[in-house]
């Protein structure tokens, strides 16, 4: 069995929770796009652990992590990351597999980044200043430098001509201070004696994996609305983390997937620009702010907070394939007295039931929505459905009727403990033989 675990919102769904949840039914846990970009936040016994690069899978030992060819790899970010899970005693050796086609961040990749979004100016994106769209800008125009480029042979032309170009280019485009190519290829040296042993063909180790009996579980970053094809473009990520990307970011077929789990919080969230149409601009998406913590884990920055909208998460449960969704911090909306859910939009006299392509077209129209009331019995913690609050059961069924997805795993904390498995569903099978 493999799954593919991903967002269906705008991302910070609380995926890193439910793979942490399932990874010990799974020996590998791979990341097929994004970059650093991506946080991942996980607790365990109260610990905080943001993961940006490496899958969360990296807590549970005996696991092997993958990062793919479909992600853009920024070296002194992993160097960073590995050095805190050194810290607290987690090694990453003989565990991490880096993909020799992975692309790589350098430092004129974060520089364009943040000289884009000012040109932008009023339409800015709100990206995480990374470097991550300008670095699949470079692979896409097939000016990439990759991280298996490091090490080879015999190349065509020198890392350290291709640096110097784009160094070159660089200066140009942002002019200033020039930046000296030397040291940025300097550092990519240095960078390689240290990434060497974890490099290697990923689709080659999967398929060998695959062929041992070993099952993997494929971690998604950022969620559906964030996806270059399928999200609120230009108001996106550079990446597809949609099921899709799965294939293509790590070398795998589409008979590699047995299983697609979409996570998406009990209401929304979106971080940086771009459009909401349940976004909550007065005290109740204050009050959903606060009681959830939505702050960005990678940036800090303030999380956009509205009421769940099932026209997005139907989109995701089409694009993806979506077989069971993971309805993450309802125990966020405990003492909400009246909840809201949004089954369709309006345009003029017409009813949107699919998101539309169209920016301007989901500007105008308007959420449609119903109305369940809330529970009064907090259900902070609570590990069994049947002793969830019968308003909570009725808004989760009414969420699987809206969005046509059955809720196979509910949480109600952050703690790995804070979860239920409804009965019936494959998922309690997964767990069980982990
Ligand atoms: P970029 O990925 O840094 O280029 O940012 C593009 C858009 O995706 C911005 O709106 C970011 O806020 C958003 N974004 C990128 N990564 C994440 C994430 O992990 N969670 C939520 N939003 C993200």
């Amino acid at each position: 069995m493999n799954i593919v675990v991903l967002g269906a919102q705008w991302g910070d769904e609380g995926k890193g929770k439910i793979v942490d949840l399932l990874t010990p039914s799974f020996s590998i846990v791979a990341r097929y796009q994004g970059g650093h970009n991506a946080g991942h936040t996980v607790y365990v016994g109260g610990r905080k652990f943001v993961l940006r690069l490496i899958p969360s899978g990296i807590l549970h030992p005996g696991t092997t992590c993958v990062i793919g060819n479909g992600v853009v790899l920024d070296p002194q970010a992993l160097f960073e990351e590995i050095a805190q899970l050194r810290e607290v005693g987690v090694e990453v050796d003989g565990r991490l597999v880096i993909s020799d086609r992975a692309h790589l961040i350098l430092p004129y990749h974060r520089e364009r980044d943040v000289f884009a979004e000012t040109q932008r100016g009023e339409r800015k994106i709100g990206t995480t200043s990374r470097g991550i769209g300008p670095a699949y800008e470079d692979k896409i125009g097939r000016r990439g430098i990759r991280v298996g480029d490091l090490g080879d042979p015999c190349p065509t032309v020198p890392v350290a001509d291709r640096v110097r170009e784009q160094v070159a280019a660089r200066n140009r485009l942002l002019g200033g201070t020039p930046l000296a190519w030397e040291p940025v290829y300097e550092q990519l040296v240095t960078a390689w004696e240290r990434l060497r042993p974890w490099v290697r063909d990923v689709s080659v180790f999967l398929a060998e994996a695959r062929r041992a009996g070993r099952h993997a579980l494929y971690e998604g970053a950022q969620g559906t609305m964030l996806d270059i094809d399928h999200g609120t473009y230009p108001y996106v990520t550079s990446s597809n983390g949609t099921a899709g990307g799965v294939c293509t970011g790590l070398g795998v077929g589409p008979g590699a997937i047995d299983g697609v789990i979409g996570v998406t919080k009990a209401y929304t969230t979106r971080v940086g620009d771009g459009p909401m149409p349940t976004e909550l601009l007065e005290d109740t998406g204050e009050r959903l702010r606060k009681a959830g913590n939505e702050f960005g884990a990678v940036t800090g920055r303030p999380r956009r907070c509205g009421w769940f909208d099932a026209v997005v998460v139907r989109h995701a449960a089409r694009v993806n394939g979506l077989d069971v969704l993971a309805l993450t911090k309802l125990d966020v909306l405990d003492g909400f007295e009246i909840l809201r859910i949004c089954t369709g939009y309006r345009l003029g006299d017409r009813t949107l039931t699919e998101f539309p392509a169209q920016l301007g077209i989901v500007a105008t129209a308007e959420p449609i929505y119903e109305e369940l009331p809330g529970w009064a019995m907090p259900v902070a913690g609570v590990r069994d459905y049947a002793a969830l609050p019968v308003e909570t059961r009725r808004y989760v069924e009414r969420i699987e009727t809206v969005t046509g997805v059955p809720a196979a795993i509910l949480s109600t904390g952050s703690d790995r403990h804070d979860t239920i498995v409804r009965e019936g569903s494959d998922i309690g099978a997964w767990l069980r033989r982990g």
